[in-house]
């Protein structure tokens, strides 16, 4: 957004600013009198030499804007912070002037049309002059009087908020100051973001996002606080001595404005295209930069109709599978907000369409449907020709919902089905968008229960047939007694059908899994490590020597590795019900999730948490349990998955932290994601989220579709707190379960998402408390942690913190630059 300083330009504008105020006026350099006009390369000072005014230009753009930027001695790189003509840019600066006209200021542009004015509805006709105030406020008011300005640009703000002036509306003059995003870098036009003050009375700012001629709330602030002087959900901007945030509201109007009490700081609050408001501050020499202090929402980024956000790509948005960027310049200049279009449409024409699953949340409106199936709802959308996409049960209700037309999403919560052409077109592309589909669900590997006898049975066979398939053991441990087969690259290429795309049972985070089919142990699933993969050598030796030496029904199994050719697969039991995940969140599949079944699984996590937390020979901190890391074997008896992130304690051991943290939103326990701070008591909060999705079969991740939005947690504590305990539980169960053993339960994942890691209890209390019997008292539980978004404050230190968010159920890791 920041313009790139140009120093040719700003030699001229200080040249020309000398030559023309001797030869126009005798007024300060700061103002433009009813005689003087600018134009060109000409500039006003603010009297302090604060800010200046003049045209400038965005980026390669060709086109001029008249702003107001810091004066270069206080910040060097051209930072632009008001635009008067967002809409209507001037293409030749020389032959365009902006002067005071009849009361108003106006800027003509080449053609001598007025492209922008103050607008003042009654002029003071007479002397009238415009000041540049060195808070960065261009003031119009009649010369003989320094009384109240006639106009004002801090009246009038664009994307940027500076200490002093108001943000806010005034019921007597109509009057509302907010931010508008620019359209992008290059472009300060209105974009689709805008931070309000809730126009309600609420004391909350608001980020709208004003697309297709609507607006729907994006992000808000919460309401203030008057007593602590904070925003209810920013506690971050809160004891905070640098900024002063101030609310007036009286019969006639309502603001905030706020100023900096450490000296010499410069900052400024910036609605971004991106639709974050920014928070930054200015380091001056050496560094010569500004520094992102605050930020916020989290969501980062927003990429326009059907298009996805991944922060680790570049660009941040890509289109679906057949689909392109409507406007490729556009999204050359980062501006995604346009989204993509369809490459073909086949609607009616021989060729059917089909649709693809998507993990996503659409923002746009939808139609509900009634029809009985997600069949009936997939034919129905089908037919109809403008049809996008449909969903099956979505947010609160169960049904069939349809979109049509251009459809924003955003990249959690739900499943929904997004029309795209057949399969025969475009083979390779559309097998791709399965495959991300699958990403989210399977994350995991796959198994038969049948592993520990199979084991046995093949640590036999594999003595015997060792040289016939290539095998060789090795070593994984410092006792000697765990042997771990090691399968020649061959052996894998043929189990797999040389990896075909048949055998693909989709892609975890570090690269695809393959079914394969090993003559000694039958199915089995490969994980193969891509090579530009996350997971490095330590990792997948880490995930050897752990699974290796674990043994417990409740544990996936491993079988064996294969470390040839720069190729490092693991192989496992072959699960065929795949994870937890693809269960418990699809409307057409939990109903094969009884309360017993329900129970039970909760149960065996707790078992194979405990395990490796207390009863096998290390002690293990898994990191990254979750729906989709809990694979099912025929019985729905679950094992615990992928152990990549899985950390090996000393006996003794408690805690550790660490700078890269790891994991997946919104099973992180708070200090974990905060403070990178990980123990025994992390798991459980981990299990205490898994718990609660669970009972309620509902994704914790679909409650993060506004930050502001409670967790799942925080939704089932406030119904507990209701006394509606009850509703937490899945209408699917809800009639069959024994409530007391369903709010035993519930009270338990309670206590497993205390904040403080001393509240929760450990794994052999959990087990425990789940298997009390009816009547026994568990210990009370303080309200739970709502919320474990990391706090993104860098401050004005000179280090960079990148923090990246998650809400999608894939594993993320959040990096701390150093
Ligand atoms: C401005 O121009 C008008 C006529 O064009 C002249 O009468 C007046 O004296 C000028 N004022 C100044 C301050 O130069
Ligand atoms: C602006 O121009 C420079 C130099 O011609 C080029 O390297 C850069 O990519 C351009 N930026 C954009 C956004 O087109
Ligand atoms: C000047 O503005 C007018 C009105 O907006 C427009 O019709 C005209 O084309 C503009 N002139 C140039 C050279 O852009
Ligand atoms: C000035 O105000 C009138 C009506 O209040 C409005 O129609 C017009 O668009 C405004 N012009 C500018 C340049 O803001
Ligand atoms: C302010 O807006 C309201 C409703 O939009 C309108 O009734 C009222 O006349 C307006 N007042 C002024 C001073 O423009
Ligand atoms: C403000 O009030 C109106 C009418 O009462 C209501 O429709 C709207 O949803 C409210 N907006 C917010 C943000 O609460
Ligand atoms: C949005 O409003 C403009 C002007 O009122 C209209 O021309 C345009 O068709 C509208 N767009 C949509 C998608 O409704
Ligand atoms: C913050 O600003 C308000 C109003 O400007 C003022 O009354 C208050 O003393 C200030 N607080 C601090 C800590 O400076
Ligand atoms: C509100 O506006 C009215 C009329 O302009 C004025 O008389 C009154 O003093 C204002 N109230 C406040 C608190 O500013
Ligand atoms: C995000 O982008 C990275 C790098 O381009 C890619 O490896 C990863 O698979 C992408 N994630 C998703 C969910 O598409
Ligand atoms: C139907 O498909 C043909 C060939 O693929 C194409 O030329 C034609 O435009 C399509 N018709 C419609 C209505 O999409
Ligand atoms: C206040 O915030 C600034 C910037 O966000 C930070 O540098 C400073 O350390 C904070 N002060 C306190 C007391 O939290």
């Amino acid at each position: 957004m920041d313009t790139k300083a140009n120093p040719i330009e700003f030699m001229l504008s200080t040249l020309f600013l000398g030559l023309y105020l001797k030869g126009h006026t005798t007024l300060a350099a700061d103002t433009i009198t009813a005689n003087q006009s600018l134009s060109g390369d000409q500039t006003i000072v603010s009297a302090g030499g604060n800010f200046e005014l003049g045209f400038f230009k965005a980026g390669n753009s060709s086109n001029y804007y008249i702003g107001i930027w810091y004066y270069k001695q206080l910040v060097s790189v051209q930072t632009v912070v008001w635009v008067a003509n967002r809409e209507q840019p001037v293409s030749d600066r020389f032959s365009s002037v902006l002067r005071i006209s009849n009361g108003n200021l106006l800027l003509f542009n080449e053609s001598k049309s007025p492209v922008w004015s103050t607008n003042i509805s009654y002029p003071t006709l007479g002397s009238v002059q415009a000041v540049l105030l060195d808070d960065g406020n261009l003031v119009l008011r009649a010369r003989s009087s320094s009384s109240l300005p006639l106009w004002q640009s801090f009246d009038h703000p664009t994307h940027t908020w500076l200490p002093g002036s108001k943000l806010g509306f005034n019921t007597v003059t109509n009057q509302t100051q907010m931010l508008t995003s620019w359209k992008n870098s290059e472009n300060p036009a209105p974009g689709i973001f805008s931070l309000q003050l809730d126009p309600n009375g609420s004391s909350s700012f608001l980020i709208l996002l004003n697309y297709l001629n609507s607006s729907s709330q994006y992000w808000t602030s919460g309401p203030w606080d008057k007593k602590n002087q904070i925003f209810s959900s920013i506690p971050e901007m809160s004891h905070n001595t640098t900024y002063n945030f101030s609310y007036v509201t009286n019969e006639n109007e309502s603001y905030f404005n706020y100023s900096v009490h450490k000296p010499k700081t410069i900052s400024r609050f910036v609605m971004q295209f991106s639709g974050q408001v920014w928070l930054l501050e200015w380091s001056p020499e050496p560094f010569k930069q500004w520094n992102l202090a605050w930020s916020k929402p989290n969501i980062y980024g927003f990429c326009g109709p059907f298009s996805r956000y991944n922060q680790t790509s570049s660009p941040f948005c890509t289109c679906l599978n057949n689909f392109e960027p409507k406007s490729q310049s556009e999204w050359n200049l980062k501006d995604y907000s346009g989204g993509c279009s369809r490459t073909t449409l086949n609607c009616g024409n021989g060729t059917q369409d089909q649709f693809k699953p998507m993990p996503s949340t659409p923002l746009s409106k939808s139609e509900q449907v009634q029809v009985e199936s997600i069949e009936d709802c997939e034919s129905f959308c089908l037919k109809k020709c403008d049809c996008t996409a449909y969903g099956y049960g979505y947010g609160n209700t169960i049904g069939c919902f349809i979109w049509s037309g251009d459809l924003l999403a955003d990249d959690n919560g739900n499943t929904l089905y997004i029309r795209v052409p057949a399969e025969s077109k475009n083979p390779a592309r559309s097998k791709r968008s399965l495959v991300i589909a699958l990403v989210s669900a399977i994350a995991g590997l796959l198994t038969i229960t049948s592993g520990y006898f199979l084991w046995k049975k093949t640590l036999r066979m594999r003595r015997k047939r060792r040289t016939k398939y290539g095998e060789a053991k090795i070593n994984v441990g410092e006792e000697n007694d765990t042997e771990l087969p090691v399968f020649g690259f061959k052996s894998i290429l043929a189990a797999t059908d040389d990896f075909s795309e048949a055998n693909k049972l989709g892609e975890g985070g570090f690269g695809p899994v393959y079914k394969g089919i090993l003559p000694v142990y039958q199915a089995v699933a490969i994980k193969m490590l891509s090579k530009k993969s996350g997971q490095g050598h330590q990792e997948f030796m880490n995930e050897l020597k752990l699974i290796a030496k674990l043994q417990h029904t409740n544990l996936v199994r491993l079988l064996g590795c294969c470390i040839e050719e720069g190729e490092r697969m693991l192989i496992y039991e072959y699960m065929p019900n795949r994870s937890l995940d693809r269960f418990l969140f699809d409307p057409s599949e939990k109903r094969k999730l009884d309360w017993r079944r329900r129970f039970r699984i909760i149960e065996g996590i707790g078992q194979g948490l405990l395990y490796i937390h207390k009863y096998s020979r290390l002690k293990i901190i898994h990191r990254d349990l979750k729906a989709s890391n809990v694979l099912l074997d025929e019985t729905m008896n679950p094992k615990i998955s992928d152990f990549g992130m899985a950390k090996i304690f000393d006996t003794n051991q408690t805690e550790a932290n660490t700078n890269r943290v790891v994991g997946t939103y919104g099973y992180m326990s708070p200090e974990y994601a905060r403070y990178g701070c990980f123990s025994e008591k992390s798991d459980v909060f981990s299990f205490g989220v898994l718990l609660l999705e669970i009972i309620s079969g509902r994704k914790n991740a679909a409650f993060y579709r506004y930050e502001h939005s409670l967790t799942l947690a925080g939704w089932a504590w406030k119904l507990w707190k209701e006394d509606r305990g009850m509703e937490v539980i899945d209408a699917s169960v809800r009639e069959t379960c024994q409530p007391h053993e369903a709010l035993r339960c519930i009270h338990v994942g309670f206590l497993c998402v205390q904040e403080a890691p001393a509240d929760r209890p450990t794994m052999s209390s959990v087990i425990h408390m789940l298997q009390a019997d009816q009547g026994t008292t568990l210990p009370p539980f303080k309200k739970p942690a709502f919320s474990t978004h990391r706090n993104s404050s860098a401050g004005g230190s000179s280090s960079q913190t990148s923090t990246i968010f998650s809400v999608n159920p894939l594993t993320i890791s959040i990096l701390e630059g150093r």
